[in-house]
């Protein structure tokens, strides 16, 4: 099992969900978050002195998929997400070492 983590605009977030409830997928968290990547967002200069590192707002959704299941996911959000612009976003994929369902107490797939 992975985690993927994907970071988007907030713009782009119902289509994401949408297209990921086609593919299949049956849970899901989703925050709004503020962060920034390489551009630091807008930096502004404020009496002369301080710069600023500006967040700007993004959406962070995090599913748990079977490890095949992975790529075919990726691309469902990468195609949802993606304008060309910069900012739109990252996924960051991390091994997951179990998952328990507390109501029945299933663990591993079974419980995702
Ligand atoms: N290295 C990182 N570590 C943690 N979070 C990151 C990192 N890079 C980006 N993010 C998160 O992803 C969001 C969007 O990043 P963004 O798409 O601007 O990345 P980028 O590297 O600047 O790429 P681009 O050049 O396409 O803008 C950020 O606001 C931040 O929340
Ligand atoms: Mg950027």
């Amino acid at each position: 099992m992975k985690k993927i983590e994907a970071i988007i605009r907030p713009e782009s977030l119902e289509a994401v969900r949408n297209a990921l409830n086609i593919a299949g997928v049956t849970g899901l968290m989703i925050s709004e978050i503020e962060g920034h990547g390489k551009q630091k967002g807008v930096v502004q200069q404020w009496r002369g002195e301080r710069y600023k590192v500006e967040l700007l707002p993004k959406a962070k959704v995090e599913i748990i998929v079977k490890d095949q299941d992975v790529g075919r996911i990726c691309k469902t959000i990468i195609d949802n997400a993606q304008t060309g612009e910069m900012g739109d976003g990252k996924i960051f994929i991390y091994p997951l070492e179990d998952a328990i369902r507390i109501r029945t107490g299933e663990k591993g797939e079974a419980a995702i």
